[in-house]
């Protein structure tokens, strides 16, 4: 016998629980159906950002600044350490417990919000009368109909061709965040966001790390000033990133890969290493959805084809997250998430684009919203730049951390700000600022006019929003 709920949600990410939550708080009967399993078999929501992602790469970059700072930095405070050591299965087994904490949170806010969970993989079977037919296979084996369904499935690592993942030696995001030890040489495929949190991670306990990149332009998606800014302090670091390069044949043994490319002056050479992660990009996910049951649509990538309010072809199904378009965030899944469930609900859900920030967690940090001054070039807009060092603001010279600037970029007329990019300590917090000025259509003026307080890593923010004017205070 079929259970009946008015919102079936197939996937518990951040995009899935949270459109299983917001229906739930506007009065629909809902239930969410995820099919992770912890170590133990049991159920994990929370999708790739709690189990491989956001949350353990965060857990981790953690750790090892913490490692990075007692070894090479304390001395300058006046504190003496000794040898510093790491115990890497206790840094793993932190990180799986926070992990945890979070699957148990989600579980905890279902029964809170009266969401009905179910452990299993979720499929379509048929479209019927006012709604679809899913069955749950797993733990909590079930048919549902749901009036209305939101596709939240996610996305897999995209694998080199004819390299497959073992986890052992060539290793995706979710290898790269247990491995046991410090690998001596790491190498990886792929400087965008997980390589360079990743290759950071690893090589502030030790591991020498070599990344090669098939784009001649270091982060192209990066505002140029920024990224150079930041190339300059990874390369400092003795994070070695090879650009323009072309990878050929990877071969494992039991010793470690091999990779054998070509550089980008066009010689060829090879890259051994004990482990390689390879960091390429992501592909949507709808493994096991039987999508064609229904005639849902998707697009060459294997995307769910979506308009601009997640609405797929099929009446009553929407998709959200890292399975349909746009950038593959935890912050835009859980806004399309919300934002569907109000539409179910008759009301207006909205989501910015234009505002959506995007946080590399490295050291400096790298954040961003808007468009960068290349982007703006390219459109022929007539903008104005400011830029304001952390070398001159008081407190990151008290933390220690002055590498980096705030950059501003405003429209030449109305001084609408139109990107705000950073790179520096703290970048992840303080670019929420210009996420919500630019929200409201902010002009730099206005930050520039508003009190900061001192001393703060903000006030550089100010500044840089004053120095589109050319009129700086502390610089
Ligand atoms: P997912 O989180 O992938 O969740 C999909 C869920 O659906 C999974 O639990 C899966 O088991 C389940 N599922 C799939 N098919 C079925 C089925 N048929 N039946 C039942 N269940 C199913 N983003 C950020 O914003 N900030 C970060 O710091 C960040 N760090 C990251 C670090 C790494 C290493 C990685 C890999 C990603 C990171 N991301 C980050 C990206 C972020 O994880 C994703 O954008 C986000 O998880 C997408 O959410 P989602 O709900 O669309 O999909
Ligand atoms: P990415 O798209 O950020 O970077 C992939 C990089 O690999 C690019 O620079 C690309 O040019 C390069 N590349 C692709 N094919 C290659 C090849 N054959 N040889 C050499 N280089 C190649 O993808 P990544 O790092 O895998 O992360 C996937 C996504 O996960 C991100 O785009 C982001 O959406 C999300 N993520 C977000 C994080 C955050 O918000 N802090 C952290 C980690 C991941």
């Amino acid at each position: 016998m079929a259970q009946a709920f008015d919102v079936v949600v197939i996937g518990a990410g951040p995009g899935g629980y949270i459109a299983a939550i917001r229906a739930a708080q506007l009065g629909f009967k809902v239930a969410c159906i995820d099919e992770w399993k912890n170590a133990a078999g049991g159920p994990a929501p929370g999708g790739t950002c709690t189990n491989v992602g956001c949350i353990p790469s965060k857990a981790l970059l953690q750790s090892s600044e913490h490692f990075e700072h007692a070894e090479h930095h304390f001395a300058d405070h006046g504190i003496s350490t000794g040898t510093v050591k790491m115990d890497v299965a206790k840094m793993i087994a932190r990180k799986d417990a926070i992990v945890k904490q979070n699957n148990d949170g989600i579980l905890y806010l279902f029964k809170k919000n009266k969401v009905t969970f179910f452990h299993g993989r979720g499929s379509f079977v048929k479209a019927v009368d006012g709604g679809y037919e899913i069955a749950v296979a797993g733990d909590t084996p079930a048919t549902l109909v749901g009036k209305q369904v939101v596709v939240a499935t996610g996305s897999n690592a995209r694998a080199l061709p004819g390299v497959p993942f073992d986890e052992d030696k060539v290793l995706s995001n979710d290898g790269a965040l247990r491995m046991g030890a410090v690998p001596k040489k790491l190498a990886i495929i792929g400087s965008g966001v997980i390589g360079l949190e990743m290759g950071s991670v690893w090589r502030r306990l030790g591991a020498e790390v070599t990344i090669l990149e098939g784009m001649p332009t270091f982060l192209a998606a990066v505002d140029e000033q920024i990224a150079k800014e930041a190339k300059k302090a990874f390369d400092k670091q003795g994070l070695k990133i090879e650009l323009g390069v072309k990878v050929g044949e990877i071969k494992t043994g039991k010793k470690g890969v091999s990779i054998a490319y070509t550089t980008a002056k066009g010689e060829a050479a090879t890259l051994d290493a004990d482990r390689l992660i390879v960091s390429i990009g992501r592909v949507p996910n709808t493994n096991g959805l039987n999508a064609q049951a229904v005639g849902l649509q998707l697009d060459e990538r294997g995307a769910i084809v979506v308009d601009d309010e997640c609405r797929t072809n099929l009446p009553g199904v929407w998709a959200v997250g890292d399975v349909v378009r746009g950038p593959m965030l935890a912050h835009k899944a859980e806004e399309e998430g919300v934002a569907v469930a109000e539409r179910i609900a008759g009301q207006h859900g909205h989501v910015n684009f234009n505002t959506i920030p995007w946080v590399i967690y490295t050291s400096p940090e790298i954040a961003w919203v808007g468009q960068t001054e290349q982007q703006l070039k390219a459109a022929g807009r007539a903008y104005k730049a400011g830029t304001f060092p952390f070398l001159a603001n008081g407190r990151a010279r008290a933390l220690g951390d002055t590498t980096g600037m705030v950059k501003f970029l405003a429209d030449a007329a109305t001084d609408e700000i139109l990107g705000v990019h950073i790179v520096g300590p703290m970048a992840s917090e303080l670019i929420a600022e210009a996420v919500v000025a630019m929200e409201f259509r902010a002009s730099a003026e206005d930050i520039a006019r508003i009190c900061h307080a001192h001393p703060s890593l903000s006030e550089a923010t100010k500044e840089a929003a004053l120095a589109v004017d050319k009129r700086t205070l502390n610089f």
